[in-house]
């Protein structure tokens, strides 16, 4: 039997990929679209995903968002995409009252219950969420969530440090997102609190359940984001400092074998490899490489390894790996696991 979910922020930039994602989703039905306010449906003129609409577009009614509402239209789960600052008190409300919540906000990343899931990287962090009750399930911010998949390839390697400076497409700042005449031929070298973001959220991705609690990974992390004049797809140049000595071979082969926890295997949602390691140096290219995978793969390029460090780029889709379909995998894993 399908469970019944509801999206909430449905007409914004990671709304609209929810809506396409879980169009025709074996496991979830779409019962409730909701918003700041009520809609007939999301017009044609207003869809802005890199995926395609569902084919009953105009037959999805958007309403205002609630708790009573969503709790009225019967969703046992919901997908956020709300703003953080509407997300906090709400998301809280709706899992108190026995709906499982699959966040992409940040208002709650950092709470103790509360794990920054990945299935390949860290499947047993859902493990954090209280038993008996639902579930809140965060996604991390959407450069951090490439670079965790990248970092967990490598853990066998002994992760000392990584330095990372990323190069963020505007979607990553929603819909409408960055006013034209500020990032038309520009780049911005600041984007909110995002450095931070990623430092924390890292460390706790790639962290260990000890007893009920989530213990960051102790290696250093820093992270410097630009927002650039590009669509989709977050282009990232990271400098892994690691225990072990050896080849770039070697760190290459590590990232194409990279299959993950297992308790991905086997999700609609995980591709079957979780990177892509490409030989030509020109790849990858947000334009050309972001849906690889149906936007779910990260891909990398430009390996070199010298003693302790390894350097390379990676490319994540912002809004379906660190967004909507990173969610919809999560909810997979939570399904899966009979937290749902
Ligand atoms: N974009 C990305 O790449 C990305 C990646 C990872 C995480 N995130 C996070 O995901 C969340 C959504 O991001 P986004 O890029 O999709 O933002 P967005 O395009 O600005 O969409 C925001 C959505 O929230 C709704 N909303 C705003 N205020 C509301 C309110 N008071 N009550 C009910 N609904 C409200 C909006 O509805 P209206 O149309 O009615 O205003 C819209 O549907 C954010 O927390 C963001 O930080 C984004």
């Amino acid at each position: 039997m399908k469970t019944p979910v509801a999206i909430l922020g449905a007409t914004g930039a990671v709304g609209q990929h929810f809506l396409s994602l879980l169009a025709d989703h074996p496991e979830f039905e779409i019962v409730g679209l909701f918003a700041s306010r009520p809609r007939a449906h999301i017009p044609a003129t207003s869809w802005v995903a890199s995926l395609p609409p569902p084919p009953d577009l105009e037959g999805r009614p958007v309403e205002t968002l609630s708790v009573g509402a969503v709790l009225a239209s019967g969703a046992k789960a919901v997908f956020s995409a709300l703003p953080a600052s509407v997300a906090g008190p709400l998301e809280r409300e709706l899992a108190d009252a026995g709906v499982a919540v699959f966040t992409n906000a940040s208002a709650h990343r950092m709470d103790a219950d509360v794990p920054i899931l990945i299935p390949e990287v860290n499947a047993p962090h859902l493990d954090v969420c209280p038993p008996g009750r639902a579930p809140l399930v965060a996604n991390s911010n959407c450069s951090a969530s490439g670079l965790a998949v990248v970092l967990a390839a490598l853990r066998p390697l002994g992760i000392r440090a990584v330095h990372v400076a990323t190069y963020q497409s505007v979607s990553g700042a929603g819909y409408p997102g960055v006013p034209a005449i500020d990032i038309m031929g520009n780049v911005l070298p600041h984007i909110g609190k995002e450095d931070d973001k990623i430092v924390a959220e890292t460390k706790k991705m790639l962290g260990s359940v000890q007893g009920a609690r989530i213990v960051d990974h102790s290696m250093e992390v820093a992270a410097v984001a630009c927002r650039v004049h590009t669509a989709f797809g977050h282009l990232e140049a990271a400098f892994i400092e690691v225990e072990q000595l050896g080849d770039t071979a070697s760190a290459v082969a590590l990232l194409r074998e990279f299959r993950g926890h297992e308790a991905a295997w086997g999700l609609r949602s995980s591709p079957a490899r979780p990177i892509h390691v490409f030989d030509d140096p020109a790849r990858p290219q947000p334009k050309r490489d972001v849906l690889l995978g149906g936007g779910m793969v990260v891909s990398v390029g430009t390996v070199r390894r010298a003693g302790n460090t390894i350097n390379l780029r990676l490319l994540v889709n912002n809004v379906v790996r660190g967004a909507a379909g990173g969610s919809v995998q999560n909810a997979e894993l939570a399904r899966a696991r009979g937290r749902i």
